[in-house]
């Protein structure tokens, strides 16, 4: 272990920000850096799973008491304040412990109070980006976006003002707030995301959980601005069995069920870790897909579906189940996909979700809800043509006639491995993401003399 380099790593405290941050904390332990990982203490209670060896793990209050919701802005406003505090007071304490002293912070640019105040104590702050390069230029843009009137964000008009992306990215395309509605511009959720970007953009360095082989146009815009920028990516793939502590109960009868089915025969459904759906939204993608005739794994989250009546709910996740559904709470996603039997993954097009399916080279029909998933599933359908964009359309029809196409598709599939293909010699020896992550590790280690 080099003790001169102390390493404190803090994600956003949500799954899809805590999965690569870990990854990333792994790597830089597999080096010999010293890391310590900072949790909520109301997730560290949470997480049923051991973390990855050689990691220190130390956590904060995030303000709120166990049984609060977190919604997005309600937790944002208790982390910018008492989380803040918290994580100055024990940034503090780091900095002048006897042995080891934290040296560099890497922090998820979610929350620029995570960066400003190392830096304010004079210790190096690093942005990680837990989003794609694009849908960060597109954040960055979005001043820009506002003042020149390439608003609202719902229209089919091409975008001219992201740089790198003309051509193909529709104002639909943007970032999006919550639910699907039909703001952009003004939403609060996204006018937080802009402001933070902003902010971090101005960190010593951008960590991406990208390839560059992925998003080669928009890093190059990012890497000529001020900070330096670092393309590591997929994490996940450099390791089959990186654990991922998950903060819901994971669903150990899937695989076994799996087993049981043809190759190629099944879709894989998954929203991710934050969105919500309506009733109605349920109804359609259930009916869609029992329509296919194909079977299906349905991670539905605990609350994850708004409804008034639980019971008609109940019921119908009974008739999936007795037909060729399954239903879990959470599932162990990264085997999912790289089971021989899964043939297609319906997906809210979240940056890990996609990053998962790309290194499995499963093709994917992408409904994307909010912040980067408008743009990540824009470059899925248009650029990648790694699977289809159902943007916007919740209707039993087009889910049946998208999953039937994609599951049929030769040409997405081709694309879908060529792009896996890619990914895997990225990722090995010498390959463009581990050349960045050396560089990377050179750059913390001059950063902590
Ligand atoms: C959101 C964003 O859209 C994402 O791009 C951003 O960087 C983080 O916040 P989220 O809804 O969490 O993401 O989705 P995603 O980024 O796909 O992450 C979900 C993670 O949970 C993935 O690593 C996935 O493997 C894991 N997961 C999901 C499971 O392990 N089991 C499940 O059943 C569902």
């Amino acid at each position: 272990m080099d003790a001169a380099v102390h390493v404190l790593v803090f994600p956003w405290p949500r799954q899809g920000h805590i999965n690569p941050m870990l990854q990333f904390a792994t790597a830089l332990v597999d080096t010999g850096i010293q890391v310590t990982f900072l949790h909520t203490e109301h997730n560290l209670r949470r997480f049923a799973q051991a973390h990855p060896p050689g990691l220190r793990l130390l956590s904060i209050p995030d303000g709120l008491p166990d049984d609060h919701p977190r919604g997005f802005l309600a937790f944002m406003e208790s982390m910018c304040t008492a989380g803040s505090a918290a994580y100055r007071a024990l940034l503090l304490a780091l900095l002048s412990a006897a042995d080891a002293p934290v040296t560099c912070v890497v922090a998820d640019g979610t929350m620029p109070f995570a960066i400003e105040i190392p830096e304010e104590f004079g210790i190096p702050a690093l942005s990680f980006v837990t989003h794609s390069a694009c849908s960060y230029l597109a954040f960055l843009s979005m001043p820009k976006l506002v003042e020149l009137g390439e608003t609202p964000f719902t229209a089919d008009d091409l975008v001219c003002s992201v740089p790198g992306m003309e051509g193909f990215l529709r104002r639909r395309d943007l970032p999006r707030g919550l639910y699907c509605t039909e703001q952009g511009d003004g939403d609060p959720l996204v006018l937080k995301f802009a402001e933070a970007v902003g902010r971090t953009s101005k960190a010593c360095a951008l960590i991406f959980n990208t390839a560059a082989s992925m998003e080669r146009p928009a890093l190059a815009h990012l890497a000529s601005g001020t900070s330096d920028v670092f393309a590591i990516g997929p994490l996940h793939a450099r390791s089959s069995s990186a654990a991922s502590p998950s903060l819901w109960r994971e669903d150990d009868g899937c695989m076994a069920w799996l087993d049981g089915h043809e190759d190629r025969s099944v879709v894989y459904v998954s929203l991710g870790s934050l969105a919500v759906i309506t009733h109605e939204q349920f109804t359609e993608f259930l009916s869609g897909l029992a329509a296919t005739g194909y079977a299906f794994l349905w991670v539905l989250r605990p609350g994850m579906v708004k409804t008034t009546s639980p019971a008609l709910l109940g019921e119908a996740v009974g008739a999936a189940e007795g037909g060729k559904g399954r239903v879990v709470e959470w599932a162990p996603q990264r085997d999912v996909l790289r089971h021989r039997a899964v043939g297609c993954f319906l997906t809210h097009a979240g940056w890990n979700s996609t990053l998962e399916c790309a290194v499995e080279g499963m093709p994917m029909v992408c409904w994307p809800f909010f912040v980067d998933q408008q743009t990540n599933s824009r470059f899925v359908g248009a650029v990648w043509k790694t699977g289809l964009d159902m943007k916007d359309v919740c209707e039993r029809g087009v889910v049946e006639r998208t999953v039937r196409e994609v599951m049929a598709s030769n040409e997405i599939r081709a694309a879908a491995q060529a792009m896996a293909q890619q990914l895997r010699l990225d990722v090995a020896e010498a390959g463009s993401s581990s050349s960045e992550l050396e560089r990377l590790v050179r750059f913390v280690r001059e950063l902590s003399v």
